[in-house]
């Protein structure tokens, strides 16, 4: 289970792909609001892509069907897109996968939707500061256990639970690549980091338990307890400089 080291070359390739992401989530965080729909959404990002020369790498990916995956509420990651409004005081998580010249970047993102209420504006604000948290984390010297154990730390004394049904992974020409990056573990143990690993930090929090199961569609995971969940994604190059943040917002 190799890890393929980046390049600089590589890494400007991700970088690109990186960009056209973050600049298509910012778009979004403009322009979600009560009445739209998640299908609106997804055609929003395919379109953004495509006429700026990108791909979106989830469409076909293993068979899933939509350029983005759009989780609501209880729905923790891999929600279809739908003819459903969001409603004021929703939650929407939008994942989504450019690839340029075959250099893919991975990023989600959760968003509210008009006002929420405290208890789930302190879930985004956790999950958010989870994922910096870890990310601060991605430096030589360190290994994957310092990047769970400081997502993990960060979630549960806020009260929150980590989903760890799912977990970050490698990235560069394909999607998911090695390693795998959990967001729980030990201080000091799991794979060195290394020059040159790409890898994505994604955690997803929930205000309640962390169990969660597969819908009949075959994709999309919501939490058994109904409760809500929330993930911040980035993908993140390791370096002598420290972390760089390939899908940053600029
Ligand atoms: N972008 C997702 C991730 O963070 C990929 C989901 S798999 C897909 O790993 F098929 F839904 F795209
Ligand atoms: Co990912």
């Amino acid at each position: 289970m190799a890890v393929e080291l980046k390049t600089k070359e590589h890494i400007r390739g991700i970088r690109k792909a990186g960009r056209i992401v973050a600049a298509c989530h910012k778009a979004l965080s403009k322009r979600i609001a009560p009445g739209v729909t998640t299908q609106e959404i997804d055609r929003f990002v395919e379109r953004f892509m495509l006429d700026r020369g990108a791909i979106p790498a989830q469409k076909g990916y293993k068979g899933y069907p939509f350029a983005t995956c759009a989780s609501v509420n209880e729905v923790v990651c891999h929600g279809f897109p739908d003819s459903e409004p969001l409603e004021a005081g929703d939650i929407v998580t939008i994942d989504m996968v450019a690839d340029v010249d075959g250099w893919k970047a991975d990023s989600a993102w959760t968003y509210a939707i008009g006002r929420t209420n405290n208890a789930v504006e302190k879930l985004l604000l956790t999950a958010e500061q989870a994922l910096v948290d870890g990310i601060k984390q991605a430096v030589l010297g360190n290994r994957l256990g310092d990047i769970g154990y400081a997502v993990q730390t960060r979630a549960e004394r806020a009260g929150f639970e980590v989903v760890t049904a799912f977990a970050g992974h490698g990235n560069g020409k394909s999607v998911h690549e090695f390693p795998e990056v959990l967001h729980s573990g030990i201080r000091g143990q799991g794979m060195k980091l290394e020059e040159g690993m790409v890898i994505t930090i994604e955690p997803i929090l929930t205000a309640g338990k962390a169990d969660v199961y597969i819908t009949t569609d075959g994709w999309t995971a919501r939490t058994r307890d109904g409760a809500w969940a929330a993930q911040f994604e980035h993908t993140v190059a390791i370096t002598k400089a420290g972390p760089i943040i390939l899908t940053r917002w600029e």
